[in-house]
């Protein structure tokens, strides 16, 4: 019996362990039956180099990137999509028959998981608290979506003006924690949590955000990292998500560019699901 070459996607991370990328892609490959294997590799950073010429020397596929390596590696490909250069990282590595292309995601895979909610993006108002990588991601996604303006709140107004700068587009006002914002986040559609520490509510978040009753909470967190955010959402009767859709939904397109197969959506997230509820 002819045996099928056997194809590797990779993950580039530190640390990589706890991730559900590999669990996600692999119940996918495996339900559509392709021949494809997804691994994780804990890259340190002064590896990232030698990490990413591996990649054509053993041929993979690709690879997805996170933490720390999602903005460092793009000096290190060959071409960069614009959804990589608009969010300053990559995600997602493609060999192209030796040719190392970059791309992102993330604001997309956001998106898509908002669409799930059933909100609708164009003409509303988005608040998002953070102004880091996560929140960059998010915003180029919502620019994209159409939404009429973006409240982006961060503890360092100064980051935050240097990212809604670096984004190009005059609908984004900043806000610091100081500023009084409770009046720009009343009549808002989404609410977005990017912030890398867990949402305490004491201090001056709770008050400000109530203007935002009914609007969708979304944390771009998930699992059981403690957090007050989803808690506020539902004392404020607003519908409240986790960041698993957006793992979700970035892996599904990442799957559509590692093997040009539409993703089993449903099989992924029930992985997801299952392999949380352990
Ligand atoms: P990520 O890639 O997950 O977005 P990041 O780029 O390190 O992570 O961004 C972290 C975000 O969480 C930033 O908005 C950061 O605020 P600053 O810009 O002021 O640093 C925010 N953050 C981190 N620790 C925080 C804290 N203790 N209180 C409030 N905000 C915090």
């Amino acid at each position: 019996m002819k045996r099928r070459e056997q194809k590797v996607v990779g993950l580039f991370g530190d640390p990589v362990r706890h991730s559900l990328s590999p669990v996600m892609h692999n119940t996918a490959f495996e339900a559509l039956g392709l021949p494809y294997v997804y691994v994780p590799f804990h890259v340190e950073e002064g590896d990232l180099g030698d990490a990413v010429m591996a990649i054509r020397a053993l041929k993979l596929v690709g690879v997805n990137v996170t933490v720390p390596h999602k903005e460092k590696v793009i000096p290190l490909l060959d071409r960069i999509d614009g959804s990589a250069l608009r969010c300053g990282a990559v995600n997602t590595v493609v060999n192209d028959g030796g040719v190392l292309v970059g791309y992102n995601t993330d604001g997309a895979g956001f998106i898509d998981s908002v669409g799930d909610e059933g909100l609708d993006l164009r003409g509303i108002k988005a608040v998002v608290m953070g102004a880091g990588g996560a929140a960059r991601a998010v915003i180029a996604g919502l620019l994209d979506g159409g939404v009429a303006e973006v409240v982006l709140i961060n503890r360092t107004k100064e980051k935050a003006v240097a990212l809604a700068a670096s984004l190009g587009s005059n609908i984004i006002s900043v806000f610091s924690l100081e500023d009084g914002y409770s009046r720009a986040v009343s009549g808002v559609g989404l609410v977005v949590n990017s912030l890398s520490v867990p949402f305490r509510r004491e201090g001056r978040w709770l008050a400000d955000l109530s203007g935002a009753a009914g609007a969708l909470f979304y944390d771009l967190r998930y699992g059981a990292m403690p957090s007050d955010f989803l808690d506020l959402a539902k004392e404020l009767g607003s519908p409240a998500r986790d960041g698993l859709g957006m793992l979700l939904y970035q892996g599904v397109r990442a799957f559509y560019l590692f093997c040009g197969r539409e993703a089993p959506v449903e099989v992924m997230r029930k992985s997801l699901e299952d392999a949380l509820s352990v």
